[in-house]
């Protein structure tokens, strides 16, 4: 469970880039963010893992106090980012196996390693290939296998199809659903309505910094969910 109350940030500058957000994502539950580019998506993000402290509210990662407990609440919180990071001179099978140490997952084997990585679509012949040779696509589905193998209950992702060819992205959002499925917590930020349309529990259209649309996916049955983002989008253009 993840829950954001009040939370708040404003730059340095003055940019008020997340405003009193308050969102709660159940177990079993994928969120998914939408909203124009510098609309609040990657800062709510950032906030709920501490990468930046929040100037206002705060983040309850399964119920634990992000700002208060840091290192506690970060063990139930699995991460992709948009740009995932890897080291580039080492291969997928050292990523993962440094990642998952760092995780704290000590008893991993080889074949713990593979099987991730073919979940999540990797192709075997990368498995031992520098990451620095990855396409885009590839380093976001190793970012997926290292999210993944953490097993945390908690997943947060920032616009992870992003670089992702159609028929891969089609794959990760099954895989999403897969892990819905068995309970975790799903927020993702995304500019794919309409294959998020069939994954999401819950949308919210952010814009501004305000979350200005929320709705359950029993309440976009029927709605086109585009048509609806462009309606919201317009409407809440000068307020
Ligand atoms: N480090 C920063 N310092 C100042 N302003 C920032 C910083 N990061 C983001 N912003 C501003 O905050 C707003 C929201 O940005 P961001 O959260 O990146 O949006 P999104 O991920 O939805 O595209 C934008 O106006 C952006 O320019
Ligand atoms: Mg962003």
């Amino acid at each position: 469970m993840l829950e954001a109350k009040e939370l708040t940030k404003k730059y340095e500058d003055g940019v008020i880039a997340l405003d009193h957000l308050n969102l709660k994502v159940e177990s079993g539950e994928i969120f998914c963010m939408f909203g124009a580019n510098g609309a609040g998506k990657t800062t709510a993000i950032n906030l709920f893992l501490n990468f930046i402290p929040p100037t206002e509210g705060t983040v309850f990662i399964e119920g634990i106090d992000m700002i208060k407990e840091p290192l506690k609440a970060k063990d139930f919180v699995s991460f992709v980012s948009e740009n995932v990071t890897l080291y580039g001179n080492f291969s997928a099978f050292q990523n993962i196996n440094y990642f998952s140490k760092l995780a704290g997952k000590r008893n991993l084997t080889r074949d713990d390693y593979s099987n991730v990585m073919k979940r999540v679509g990797l192709q075997e012949e990368a498995f031992n290939m520098r990451t620095k040779n990855f396409s885009k696509g590839m380093r976001q589905k190793l970012g997926i296998a290292i999210a993944i193998i953490k097993d945390a209950p908690n997943i947060i992702l920032d616009e992870p199809t992003s670089g992702l060819d159609p028929k891969s992205g089609q794959e990760f959002l099954v895989l999403l659903s897969e892990l819905r499925d068995l309970g975790k917590s799903i927020f993702m930020s995304t500019h794919d309505i309409f294959r998020a349309k069939f994954v999401a529990d819950r949308v919210g259209f952010m814009q501004k910094g305000k979350l200005v649309m929320l709705k359950s996916k029993e309440e976009l049955a029927g709605e086109d969910l585009n048509q609806l983002y462009i309606e919201y989008m317009h409407e809440h253009a000068n307020s």
